[in-house]
């Protein structure tokens, strides 16, 4: 949600801010900006759309040594190149881009700003407008920023240009990401070090409430208090081609295409010498010790985490309830002695599951992350992670880290059920290898699933999808692939509830996706699908291998049955996709989301 870059060098700071923003459009793409500063103050150039169109009003004859860019979501006002970032102090001595939500800005306002005349709707100017007053009280910016920040309540990422001083970036972070990467004769700031990799690779995190004063040659990291910190830096173990889309024309289809080698990747990781499961001795302690386990997490990791119930109260025989994270703290359930909070995200930095880790660590329990970013939010702030190593996740429809996650929840049930001792016939290194085969043979059909999006979705309004038990999870995750990228009104169904209300909406050529890939629910499902039929649906049946029927649109290679999920959602990825093609949605980046949701 919004991402921001930074740069102070010795080259032009433009083309290498836009290069950074272009890395983060995934944060949000509905406006962007940058500033550049030089001898003849700062330069703004902002613009409404992405990051294309601000390039077009960027006047390329200017050149700066610093600057700072933005690329917004919106959340205090509407999309707009008023309200687009970086935002300017009166007087246009301070400018500042940020990501984040200042709850308490209205109350600033009309504290300190009262006769300050607002040229924009957001929440973020009132920051700088805030800057710029103290500064006037005789200040120091660097006093003028700690002061600020500490009257700030929400979560921010800031970057500031001063035009009296046009060496520095002043930044700060409260709850939402930022990075300072280091180079030689050049620093860089950056939401997420692969904006900035381009320039470096070693980056230092900055926590909560610090601040950095950002030089050519020098970064200074304080408390809000102005107490140094010193921090060591770190290399960003990524590829710069892990974040390019190479020869694909959609990194959508470039992540589902590497579902094969990320689960090959994670078993792996996963192996020990002797190829049994290698994972920490305190996560399995933890799991062992835990008398109930909370699962917690947003969209489709809250998928992955309802396929991660089933899989660890079958194998590991311990009781799971997967939450909503944005509803969690709303309706809390009677929590157990001894109970276990596993938070499942893709990002490690969604905030309504950060919402939750926050009040759960304060009621004194445990928690683990699983998740694809070992260094993020989620993951410093839980006592435990798991690694998806599903490499970067830049398409907004989350695919490859989907698949992960379940991955990881399987090889974590199993790993539990072996430590408490139970019989355990089940070795999901052996048959993950099935899985990513499995996968494979799916994506090598990818004409087949064009054909079914084109039969089956290119006129329609409306798609239902239908399961049962497990199958049912996956028809929620092919529903929201559905929707959020071709818009199309999707929703998936438990199989046997339909006739509870759901059926009225079957008229003659509606889209019904059936999904079977257990044996227990085939003949029940198919029941369900005759029902839809006889009202004029339009069905369309995926099924695993020996289960299929003659005129099953797709038949799946068979895994175990733990793992099924895995596997018949990759049909689901693809038609989505292939629907959004047929009508000309911008697949990597759909209306109105981002990728990264760090407000609540
Ligand atoms: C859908 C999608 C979202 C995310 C959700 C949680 O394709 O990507 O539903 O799954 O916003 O994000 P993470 O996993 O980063 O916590």
């Amino acid at each position: 949600m919004c991402g921001i870059v930074g740069y102070v060098g010795t080259e032009d700071a433009k083309e290498i801010l836009l290069k950074g923003l272009e890395k983060l459009e995934y944060r949000g793409y509905d406006s962007a900006g940058i500033a550049l500063a030089n001898e003849e103050g700062v330069h703004v150039y902002k613009e409404k759309g992405r990051i294309a169109t601000l390039r077009e009003v960027v006047d390329n004859s200017q050149r700066g040594y610093i600057g700072i860019g933005h690329t917004r979501w919106a959340t205090h006002g509407a999309p707009s190149q008023v309200n687009a970032h970086p935002h300017q102090s009166k007087e246009s001595r301070y400018t500042l881009v940020h990501n984040g939500v200042i709850e308490n800005y209205d109350h600033l306002r009309r504290e300190y700003l009262e006769n300050v005349e607002m040229k924009s709707d957001t929440d973020t100017e009132i920051v700088v407008q805030l800057i710029g007053r103290f500064a006037q009280e005789g200040m120091t910016t660097e006093e003028v920023f700690r002061k600020v920040l500490s009257l700030l309540k929400g979560s921010y990422a800031i970057a500031l240009l001063d035009n009296h001083d046009p060496e520095t970036i002043y930044v700060g972070k409260n709850k939402s990401p930022l990075l300072v990467g280091l180079g030689d004769d050049v620093n860089v700031v950056a939401s997420d070090a692969m904006a900035m990799l381009h320039i470096t690779n070693e980056f230092v995190e900055l926590m909560d409430k610090e601040i950095v004063i950002v030089t050519r040659d020098q970064i200074t990291i304080k408390t809000l208090e102005g107490e140094v910190i010193s921090r060591d830096s770190y290399i960003a173990e990524l590829d710069a081609s892990d974040i390019e889309k190479g020869t694909y024309p959609h990194f959508m289809l470039k992540e589902i295409d590497e579902q094969p080698f990320v689960i090959r990747n994670i078993i792996s990781k996963y192996k020990d010498e002797n190829e049994d499961i290698k994972l920490d001795e305190d996560i399995r302690q933890t799991m062992l010790d835990a008398d109930r386990i909370y699962i917690i997490a947003a969209g489709t990791s809250y998928h992955a985490g309802l396929v991660g119930k089933q899989l660890i109260e079958r194998i590991a025989n311990k009781p799971v309830e997967t939450h909503i994270a944005s509803e969690f703290l709303y309706n809390m359930p009677l929590l157990s002695e001894k109970p276990l909070f596993i938070f499942i995200s893709q990002s490690g930095e969604t905030a309504d599951s950060r919402g939750v880790l926050v009040a759960v660590k304060e009621l004194g329990h445990k928690a683990l992350t699983i998740t694809n970013v070992p260094g993020s939010t989620l993951s410093r702030e839980a006592d435990y992670t798991l690694h998806t190593y599903a490499g970067p996740e830049i398409a907004v429809a989350s695919t490859k880290a989907y698949t992960a996650q379940m991955a990881v929840l399987a090889i974590l049930a199993v790993d539990t059920a072996k430590a408490a001792g139970l019989k355990m016939d089940f070795n999901p290194l052996q048959e993950l290898a099935i899985v990513a085969n499995a996968m494979e043979t799916l994506t090598d059909k990818k004409d087949k699933m064009e054909k079914i999006a084109r039969d089956y979705l290119s006129v329609s309004r409306n798609c239902f999808f239908i399961g049962r038990a497990i199958d049912y999870y996956v028809c929620l995750e092919g529903a929201l692939k559905l929707k959020e990228i071709s818009y199309i009104q999707a929703e998936g169904f438990a199989g046997g509830e339909l006739k509870h209300g759901t059926i009225a909406l079957i008229e003659e050529g509606t889209p019904v996706i059936g999904v079977v890939t257990q044996h227990h629910v085939n003949l029940s499902i198919r029941g369900n699908m005759k029902e839809v039929v006889a009202r004029g649906a339009s069905p369309c049946m995926i099924s695993m291998e020996g289960l299929a029927e003659g005129d099953d649109a797709l038949v799946i290679p068979h895994v175990h049955e733990y793992l099924t999920p895995l596997v018949s959602v990759v049909p689901l990825q693809l038609i989505s996709y292939y629907a959004a093609l047929h009508r000309n949605c911008d697949v990597d980046k759909p209306r109105n989301l981002a990728k990264s949701v760090t407000v609540e």
